[in-house]
C-alpha cells in the first residue's frame, strides 16, 4: 500500500510565526512516521474575505477550489492555529468558509472535510497556549462541517520561549504531545482511507 499522505496548514503568515515554526515541526515528524507530507502556506491562496454577493457573481475563487483539491489528495489534514480574541484568526476561519462553498461534480456537501481525518494543535506566547482558539477550531470542523477531529490536541504555552535555536521543541513533554498528535492522526487517516 502507498504511503499515507497528510497535509499540514500554518494558520499564520506571520514572519517567526509561532505556529508556523510548529508545523513545520509537526511535518518533520509526520515524515520520520513514513508520512508523505504537504506544508503548505495560506499566502498561496489568496481570498477575499467571504461575501455572499461576491460568490454569486463570480463564484467560488480559484484559490479556494485549488485549496479544497489540495485537501482532497490528502487523507489526513493537520491544521495549526493561532489564538485570537480566544477564537480563530480570520486568515484560517476565511479559508474554511471559502473551502465548504465548494461544490463539484455532484459530490456530497462538504464531501472534503467529511472523507478524511483532521488533527489540531496550537501555539501562543499565553498561558493557555491558544486552547480556545483549539475549541473553536474544534467546534467548527465537527458541528460546521461533519469532520471527524482525532480526540489528542496540542497547545503549545509560552511559545516564544518554547522553541530551541534549530526549532526544536525544549520540553520533552511538549515534545511527547506533538508526537501523539501525529501518531494518532497516522492512524485515524489509515483507518478511513
Ligand atoms: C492575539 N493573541 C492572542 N493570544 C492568545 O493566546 N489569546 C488570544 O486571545 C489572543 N488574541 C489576539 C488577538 C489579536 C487580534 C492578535 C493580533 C493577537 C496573540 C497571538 O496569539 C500571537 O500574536 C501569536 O504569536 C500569533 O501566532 P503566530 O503568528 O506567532 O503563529
Amino acid at each position: 500500500m502507498s504511503a499515507i499522505k497528510i497535509l499540514v496548514i500554518p494558520g499564520s503568515l506571520r514572519t517567526g510565526s509561532f505556529n508556523a515554526r510548529l508545523a513545520a515541526l509537526a511535518a518533520k515528524e509526520l515524515a520520520l512516521a513514513g508520512v508523505e507530507v504537504t506544508r503548505i502556506s495560506l499566502a498561496d491562496y489568496a481570498l477575499p474575505i467571504y461575501d455572499a454577493d461576491h460568490e454569486a457573481q463570480s463564484g467560488v475563487p480559484r484559490p479556494a477550489v485549488d485549496l479544497k483539491h489540495m485537501m482532497g489528495q490528502h487523507q489526513g489534514v493537520l491544521l495549526v492555529s493561532p489564538e485570537y480574541n480566544a477564537s480563530v484568526p480570520p486568515l484560517l476561519k476565511n479559508a474554511i468558509d471559502w473551502v465548504s462553498r465548494v461544490r463539484e461534480r455532484g459530490e456530497p456537501p462538504l464531501q472534503v472535510f467529511r472523507g478524511r481525518a483532521f488533527a489540531i494543535a496550537a501555539a501562543s506566547a499565553g498561558k493557555f497556549g491558544g486552547m480556545r482558539a483549539l475549541m473553536a477550531l474544534r467546534q467548527i470542523l465537527t458541528l460546521g462541517l461533519g469532520a471527524t477531529v482525532i480526540p489528542q490536541q496540542m497547545a503549545l504555552s509560552a511559545a516564544d520561549h518554547a522553541f530551541t535555536d534549530d526549532d526544536q521543541l525544549k520540553d520533552t513533554r511538549d515534545a511527547e504531545a506533538l508526537r501523539g498528535v501525529v501518531r494518532q492522526l497516522i492512524d485515524v487517516a489509515q483507518q478511513m482511507r
